[in-house]
């Protein structure tokens, strides 16, 4: 992340998105921001379905909305979430959605920022998150 009003930025764009969170099941609403090598910002909410396994994180409907647009770079991504309205911890990204991020980031510099608020924050590049990954680079 360039700078603090842009972390600041992105970590707002993850609570608002939040709020568009459809999960009647688990009651848990994430909300997650892409910055992308372009400089594009994509968002995305969790979305859960009657049947289970058919919903998905915020964190891949953002990514996916970002690869269908074009970006395929991702530079720094975002995610909140939290019980019925709240953020009160963490939420770190679920094993599938680093995967996914594998895909399109240099797991070296992609950083991922798990947020509470603008003020409090913990930022860590997928490499960490992710370590000994296997990736697109293989084939
Ligand atoms: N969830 C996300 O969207 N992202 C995460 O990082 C963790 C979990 C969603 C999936 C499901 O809709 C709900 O939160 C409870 O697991």
């Amino acid at each position: 992340m360039e700078n603090k009003n842009q972390m600041e930025h992105l970590i707002e764009c993850a609570l608002e998105v939040r709020k568009q969170a459809y999960a009647p099941y688990s009651k848990f609403q994430v909300g997650c921001s892409v910055l992308c090598e372009d400089g594009r910002i994509f968002t995305g909410c969790n979305i859960e379905n009657v049947s289970y396994p058919a919903g998905l994180c915020a964190e891949r409907v953002a990514i996916f909305k970002a690869v269908s647009e074009g970006a395929k770079k991702l530079k720094s991504i975002v995610v909140a979430g939290g019980k019925e309205g709240q953020v009160r911890d963490f939420c770190y990204p679920c094993g599938m959605c680093r995967q996914v991020m594998r895909e399109f980031c240099d797991p070296k510099t992609l950083t991922v920022v798990v947020a509470k608020s603008t003020r409090e924050y913990k930022v860590y590049t997928l490499d960490q998150l992710l370590p000994e990954s296997f990736g697109p680079e293989t084939f």
